[in-house]
């Protein structure tokens, strides 16, 4: 007899490589939870910034990060994020927090304590992390792994779209030039750089449809559930 079980499941990646859409979809269709690390990470910076508190400073910011009061819960189709019960959905995904978030996750104290905060959050299994060293660092013993990347003009492409969507247009050559600065930045820090774990699948998603990518993934996740009893 065989069983499925409710595993963990990694999305690693670059900023823009779809990660985000996929993690979410993939989420649904195997009715599993979604924890988006990144959203963690801009949770901190956008608390630092709320506090007067430089995102520089390895110390302050890794207090912040160890204090950290956050919630994700899906309203509809977006999984929202609360931090002490104030809804920071909107306000984290700001430019200036991005780059926010990519200055305080260079710091090693910060993923320190936030890597213990993420392990809590996927307890229990049946849950889909999304990040950059979930596969890696956070959870080395997943089940299923996953590397998501695309070109960086595709990455940039979409992030543009993603925005002008929000109602928050941005240049597309600025965005293009952030977007490299921070996958220099990310690829390069000493403390977990971004890198796909040796037994993650490699997916480029520049070259398939967001649906093509997800049944992919799902295939691969249910062959990996099941479970002899
Ligand atoms: O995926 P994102 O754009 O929301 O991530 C925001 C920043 O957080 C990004 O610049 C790098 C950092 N990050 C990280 O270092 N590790 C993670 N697991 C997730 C995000």
């Amino acid at each position: 007899m065989s069983a499925n079980k409710k595993i963990v499941v990694t999305i690693d990646g670059p900023a823009g490589a779809g990660k985000s859409s996929v993690a979410k979809l993939l989420a649904r269709r195997l009715d599993y939870r979604l924890l988006d690390t990144g959203a963690i990470y801009r949770s901190v910076a956008l608390t630092a910034q709320r506090r007067g508190v430089a995102w520089s400073d390895p110390a302050a910011t890794a207090q912040i990060a160890r204090e950290l009061d956050i919630q994700f819960h899906f309203v509809g189709e977006r999984n929202h994020v609360s931090l002490g019960g104030d809804d920071v959905t909107d306000a984290i995904r700001a430019p200036d927090i991005s780059q926010g978030a990519s200055q305080v996750s260079a710091h090693p104290e910060v993923r320190a304590a936030l890597l213990d905060l993420q392990r809590r959050l996927a307890a229990g299994g049946g849950v889909v992390v999304e990040g950059r060293d979930t596969g890696t660092i956070v959870f080395p013993a997943a089940e299923a792994k996953f590397f998501l990347t695309a070109s960086v003009e595709e990455r940039a492409r979409r992030r543009v779209a993603e925005l002008t969507a929000a109602g928050r247009p941005v240049d597309a050559e600025v965005t293009l030039r952030e977007i490299r600065e921070r996958d220099e930045r990310d690829a390069s820090r000493d403390v977990a750089p971004m890198v796909p774990a040796a037994d993650a699948v490699l997916i480029d998603s520049s070259t398939q449809t967001l649906e093509q990518v997800v049944d992919s993934l799902a295939a691969t996740v249910l062959a990996r559930s099941v479970e002899r009893i």
